[in-house]
């Protein structure tokens, strides 16, 4: 295929309809630019709305005693172990309190606190009560809501049921449009000299995770084969809790979120024994990858341990339904009452720390290509999120990407749509979904060995084949072989165990040979391969 069957022109084509793509579109439409959202499927069915915590942010005036920005760059930087860049954690976390003044401005309502000011809470490896959150636990979809309903006015269009399969590219590499196919498979081109990847995560490479079924890794896909570069793609954090409803479970898994220990639940085991106790001097409220990897090691042979869960005594929480309704419905749907008994849970996956290098504006090193949110690796995670850092990047990066393609336009840097190249639907490698998501979650989830990432090399070779990319599914098939395989090459070299990358093998964290990120490109053959190059990072 080398002629789409239609064409249409924008100044900035935004992928994806969640926190980061809709504040950049609509600070985009501020400044004056054509803009055009595109997404895969419904406009508001993007991850966003899953999120439950809320957004970690020290707001003028309204913060716990001592609590300051300092404090949550230092909580972040501690989370992260030592792989974060610390410009970047310091721009972004200070650029937190005037992005969600802007959100509330937009129309988001958050909870209002009993004594005045908003209603904060507490997630692991925070040091203060900072968590602004909406609707009890639905702070994702109010964000949602909000953005969406300030888009809808008409001038921020949305193109849905859409899928980016190739960036446009002109001669000499500049990103200038996208080629995408409509929901027939029939394509199409997105002309634009700027194009921003704010399409999320990949929690499907695995068996059980919090994330729906978009989040397969197709921007990273996207942004590797148009020549940017990732990196920390071995961080993929798992979520200590979601709720257990069986063994086996497959797809999204409802999130209970961390808040819940935030305001007093604790780990048990079925003995009653608490499962953070001794592990760690915040116990239930360590980081995210300390408390997923005690749950995992205790199901796996601790006292008490029953094999696939643990549970959250949340009985101690009066007003539960009404604190958490997302979680208490879902508890309630599974015939758990968590007023009355201990909830169910297991680590799933969560959120990828890493992703395509991009810079706090997010400027990736391809002109005309940017990336925002869970697809970017901006250096604010490291090898560890800090929980509900990530809203916050959302809408700090968002707005930051929007201003920085409005000043590439008005510099003339980016290529002009009208030399774009002759535009094919591309041929790659693509792995079978189901065997693929069974040995990622077997051998390259919590606990990692250099045997294990070797079978899933192994499986991938022998399930994989080259498809031309002509339908959705095909297109996430490949983004998923794409981000497994750079997974398992990153994870394959770190040998030591760091954040949210535990090895087996390698049990301790080696700050002499690793403290640094690993950067992955394609190389000729489409293949994910490490790369000699260098990203920034800071210290904790
Ligand atoms: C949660 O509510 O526990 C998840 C929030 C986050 O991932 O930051």
């Amino acid at each position: 295929m080398s002629t789409p069957l239609w064409e249409a022109r924008a100044d900035l084509l935004v992928v994806g309809t969640g926190v980061a793509g809709l504040t950049a579109a609509l600070r985009a439409r501020e400044l004056g630019l054509r803009v055009l959202v595109v997404t895969k499927v419904a406009e508001e069915d993007g991850n966003t709305r899953w999120a439950q915590g809320g957004v970690a942010v020290v707001l003028p005036g309204e913060h716990d005693e001592g609590d300051t920005v300092d404090a949550h760059v230092r909580d972040t930087l501690v989370a992260g172990a030592g792989l974060c860049d610390e410009a970047a954690v310091a721009a972004i976390i200070a650029g937190g309190p005037a992005a969600v003044a802007r959100l509330r401005e937009r129309g988001a309502v958050f909870d209002a606190a009993p004594t005045g000011g908003l209603a904060r809470t507490r997630e692991g490896g925070h040091s203060a009560f900072r968590v602004v959150h909406a609707g009890g636990d639905a702070t994702g979809a109010e964000v949602e809501r909000a953005l969406l309903a300030a888009a809808s006015d008409g001038r921020v269009p949305v193109l849905e049921n859409h899928v980016a399969v190739d960036a446009v590219r002109t001669p000499l590499g500049q990103v200038c449009g996208l080629l995408v196919l409509d929901g027939n498979g029939v394509p199409g081109v997105l002309s634009a000299p700027a194009v921003l990847l704010a399409s999320g995560g990949l929690g499907q490479l695995y068996q059980a995770t919090s994330n729906p079924e978009v989040a397969t890794g197709d921007g990273l896909a996207l942004a590797l084969r148009a020549g940017a570069v990732a990196a920390d793609v071995e961080f993929v954090q798992f979520h200590p809790t979601v709720l257990y409803t069986g063994r086996g479970a497959r797809g999204r898994c409802p999130l209970v979120t961390e808040a819940v220990r935030g305001e007093g639940a604790v780990l048990v085991d079925a003995t009653g024994a608490r499962v953070m106790r001794g592990v760690h001097p915040l116990e239930d409220l360590a980081p995210r990858d300390v408390v997923a990897a005690a749950i995992t090691r205790h199901m796996a042979g601790g006292p008490g341990g029953v094999d696939d869960h643990v549970f959250l005594d949340a009985t101690g929480i009066s007003d539960f339904a009404r604190r958490f309704p997302t979680v208490h419905a879902a508890c309630l749907a599974a015939g758990v009452d968590p007023s009355g008994e201990p909830i169910p849970v297991a680590p799933a996956a969560h959120f990828a720390c890493g992703g395509v290098v991009s810079d706090v504006d997010g400027r990736t090193g391809v002109t005309g290509l940017y990336a925002a949110g869970e697809v970017a690796r901006t250096g604010l995670h490291g090898a560890n999120r800090l929980a509900s850092n990530s809203l916050l990047e959302g809408l700090v990066v968002g707005t930051r990407a929007a201003e920085a393609v409005a000043a590439d336009l008005a510099l003339g840097v980016l290529a002009k749509p009208s030399a774009s190249a002759v535009v094919r639907l591309p041929t790659a490698p693509v792995a079978d979904r189901d065997s693929l998501q069974r040995v990622m979650s077997r051998y390259a989830a919590i606990g990692r060995d250099a045997e294990g990432l070797a079978v899933v090399g192994s499986v991938l070779d022998l399930s994989t084949v080259d498809r031309e990319l002509d339908s959705r599914r095909l297109v996430e098939d490949a983004a998923l072989t794409v981000a497994a395989r750079a997974l398992i090459a990153a994870a394959a070299q770190r040998e030591e165990s760091r954040g949210c990358h535990v090895r087996t093998d390698f049990a301790e964290r080696d700050d002499v040979r690793w403290q640094r990120g690993q950067v992955i490109r394609l190389n000729p053959s489409g293949q994910p391969v490490l790369a000699d190059q260098v990203v920034a990072r800071g210290v904790a």
